[in-house]
């Protein structure tokens, strides 16, 4: 394909401003990574539903429903996570830039990939959340059944254990899983956000 052919039409289209000023809210990616099982997708679910009582129209993007859709030929190589992660990014770009609040939730596991992920979506709206919980942790509470698999050998190249997590040095939050009930963490989360997203 030969990019001199390609011609975006962005600068025709409604600028961010606008949508954010007609939905009388700032846009931002907050990125959610950590491990299989620390408690992503349940905090992601919570603070949109915070969001939308609050009247802030945000949109999850979770890493299981991305691999059953847009991403459903990738696998866990390093590749393709880089690649699945891209894609995420692509998509959190085109709704950052439509006035919406973006909830990514993806393990997210090396800083190259998350770095990646903050060049694409630009650094001064993305906000790097780390949802911790340590491996053990994880393991004990297997809400997918995957931590089982990995021990009977049938998940290859999985976070945490054959695969790494490198943690985030400087999140912009760090969310302990382990020590606070979801409902703290969802309240912790909503009042350190919300602050940001209203105009
Ligand atoms: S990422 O590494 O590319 O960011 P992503 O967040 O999209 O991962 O997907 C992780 C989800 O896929 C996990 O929550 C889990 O349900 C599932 N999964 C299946 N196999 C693996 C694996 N080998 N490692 C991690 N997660 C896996």
């Amino acid at each position: 394909m030969n990019p001199e052919n390609i011609h975006p039409i962005n600068d025709r289209m409604l600028q961010r401003c606008d949508k954010e000023g007609m939905l009388g809210q700032k846009a931002y990616v907050f990125w959610f990574c950590g491990l299989s099982g620390s408690g992503k997708s349940t905090l992601a679910v919570n603070l949109e539903r915070d969001l939308h009582n609050a009247g802030i129209h945000s949109v999850v993007l979770d890493g299981d429903n991305l691999r059953s859709s847009l991403c459903q030929d990738l696998a866990f190589s390093e590749e393709d996570r880089a690649e699945n992660l891209r894609r995420a990014s692509e998509v959190a770009k085109i709704l950052l830039s439509n006035g919406l609040v973006v909830i990514g939730s993806f393990i997210s596991p090396k800083k190259e990939f998350r770095d990646f992920t903050r060049s694409i979506v630009g650094a001064e709206s993305f906000r790097e959340v780390y949802v911790k919980a340590p491996f053990k942790t994880c393991q004990q509470r297997d809400v997918k059944g995957l931590y089982a698999k990995v021990q009977s050998g049938e998940i290859k190249n999985f976070t945490g254990s054959s695969s790494s997590f490198e943690e985030p040095i400087n999140p912009w939050i760090t969310i302990e899983t382990e020590s606070e009930s979801p409902e703290e963490s969802s309240k912790k989360l909503f009042e350190r956000i919300i602050k940001e997203v209203r105009n």
